[in-house]
């Protein structure tokens, strides 16, 4: 029996965590496996509610659940930065989710905007760092809001993290077993120490321990333009915190946007929590009209980590079937169903 938390969230995130636990609930029933699923509050009603963004105990409770479900984090009412900081980062630095694992992969019969190329073109991973860089938070700023103000904000790459996130990209490019090639994005040009460090560790350990894959380099401005003119030549990229943050935005939008992609935030030892990858977008809430096909596929990547296979397999054949099959659209209010209709779709779909 799983123990699974649910963190519906701000904005959409309610409509669309409904949908993937609808997916989840008929996956469970198909494939025989039971879960238990406790829903959390967390999010910006909360907070303008009762002023606190996490609860004392949430972090020590999470902790205590197989895998969690976020919906997503982001309040107009509230000043940016506090529920990201404050829930989204939190977690992931407190339950120490050092790998945010994003898949880029265009389902056929999803439209992409890049010309020309096809499902056979887009499908790979990117691993980002996602405890450290330059999201830990290392910085100051003297003589605030004067005209000799200073601001600083450092990133901070321990050999310790650089290390264990290239091993997990290693591990996953390996069991991939795809073309075995995994591309460091960096920048050794300018970020002298950073990359320096990252190249090093790269080799070092790629040399050493994973002598079957081959090692690849780009800068992550070339990054971008190989995304863009030749995605079909990566299989799985291992980044920093930033440059995983803006690379896999680029990469949601060649795979069909927000409305399909979805990533995990994973420990391999503890807890592990699922998202879409994109935000709470306000402007479409209640409204029924957001597509819930990235909430769906992060609780697919979910399954997949708990080690249901079979209900991993048939949660991603019933994504792909409605996609291609069904849904006119990835974008929200442009689907020919309703938000709960694609759930039904994909829930029923799981038989297949
Ligand atoms: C993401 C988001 C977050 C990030 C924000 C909301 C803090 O953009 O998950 O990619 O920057 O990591
Ligand atoms: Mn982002």
């Amino acid at each position: 029996m799983y123990k699974i938390a649910v963190i519906p969230g701000d904005g959409t995130g309610p409509e669309v965590t409904a949908e993937a636990v609808k997916v989840l609930a008929a996956a469970s029933e198909r494939c025989g496996f039971t879960y238990e699923a406790t829903s959390f509050d967390f999010g910006g009603e909360r907070y303008l509610r009762t002023g606190e963004v996490l609860p004392e105990s949430a972090v020590a409770d999470l902790r205590g659940f197989d895998a969690i479900l976020l919906g997503a984090i982001g309040h107009p009412e509230v000043k940016p930065g506090i529920l990201e900081k404050g829930i989204l980062l939190r977690l992931r630095f407190e339950l120490d989710l050092y790998i945010n694992l994003r898949p880029v992969r265009l389902y056929p019969g999803v439209d992409t905007p890049l010309k020309d190329k096809g499902p056979e073109h887009i499908d790979f991973v990117v691993v980002r760092e996602n405890t450290e860089g330059l999201y830990a938070g290392a910085g100051g700023v003297l003589r605030k809001g004067t005209p000799d103000e200073v601001a600083v904000q450092e990133s901070i790459n321990t050999r310790k993290g650089v290390e264990r996130c290239l091993r997990y990209a290693f591990d996953f490019t390996r069991a991939r077993a795809r073309r075995k090639t995994l591309t460091l994005c960096g920048k050794t040009n300018v970020l002298t120490y950073a990359f320096d460090l990252w190249e090093r560790a790269f080799h070092e350990v790629g040399e050493r321990d994973y002598p079957d894959i081959r090692r690849d380099y780009a800068h992550v401005d070339a990054t971008c333009m190989w995304m863009v003119k030749n995605p079909e030549w990566f299989d799985v990229i291992v980044t920093d915190n930033m440059f995983g943050d803006i690379i896999t935005d680029l990469g949601a939008m060649i795979q069909g946007g927000m409305g399909i992609a979805a990533g995990g935030n994973i420990n391999p030892q503890t807890v592990s929590m699922f998202e879409p990858i994109g935000g709470s977008a306000p402007k479409y809430t209640g409204k029924g009209v957001i597509n819930p096909m990235a909430a769906i596929a992060a609780c697919q990547m979910m399954l997949a980590h708990l080690g249901e296979a079979d209900a991993a397999a048939r949660v991603d054949r019933a994504i792909a079937y409605v996609v291609a099959e069904k849904l006119a659209s990835m974008n929200a209010g442009q689907m020919g169903y309703s938000t709960s209709q694609v759930g039904d779709l994909v829930a029923e779909s799981t038989a297949g």
